[in-house]
């Protein structure tokens, strides 16, 4: 089954926003198969975002992200990577549609209060980066026959 990792950034910890975004996966019928609260590290937070190293907004990403502790969480479900993606909205606020998770709760592209895996490549990447073996758990969902066919 396919999961995506998603998580909710240090503004969206501040603002209370943790269980509306918890609440909007839960809702479409998606799993939660991991959740921590931690603090990244720097050293961390470069490997989660190697690919962005030479953007010149970098620095200030790091700087932002290990400003306070982020929720991290693994969801499973039928092409959750892409729908993530949907439910969280466009990278830059002012382009996400109302409805979505950024179109919904926030305005600067550098305080977008949540991230979302771009593909199943790297969701498997950052999953392995944030969860040991163990933290992933494997279940069978009660209304797993009434949300899939
Ligand atoms: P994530 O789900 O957080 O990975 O966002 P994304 O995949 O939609 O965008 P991308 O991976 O390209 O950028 C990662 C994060 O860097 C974004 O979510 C923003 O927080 C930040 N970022 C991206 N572009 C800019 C920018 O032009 N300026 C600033 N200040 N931050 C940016
Ligand atoms: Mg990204």
């Amino acid at each position: 089954e396919e999961r995506t990792f998603i998580m909710v950034k240090p503004d969206g910890v501040q603002r209370g926003i943790v269980g509306e975004i918890i609440k909007r996966f839960e809702n479409r019928g998606y799993k939660l198969v991991a959740c921590k609260m931690c603090r990244p590290s720097k050293e961390h937070l470069e490997k989660h975002y190697a690919d962005l190293s030479k953007k010149p907004f970098f620095p200030g990403l790091i700087q932002y992200m290990s400003s306070g502790p982020v929720v991290a969480m693994a969801w499973e479900g039928k092409e959750v990577v892409k729908m993530g993606r949907a439910m969280l909205g466009a990278t830059n606020p002012l382009d996400s549609n109302p409805g979505t998770i950024r179109g919904d709760f926030c305005i600067d592209v550098g305080r977008n209060i949540c991230h979302g895996s771009d593909a199943v490549e790297s969701a498997k990447k950052e999953i392995g980066l944030w969860f040991s073996a163990e933290e992933l758990q494997s279940y069978k969902s009660c209304e797993f026959e009434w949300v899939y066919e």
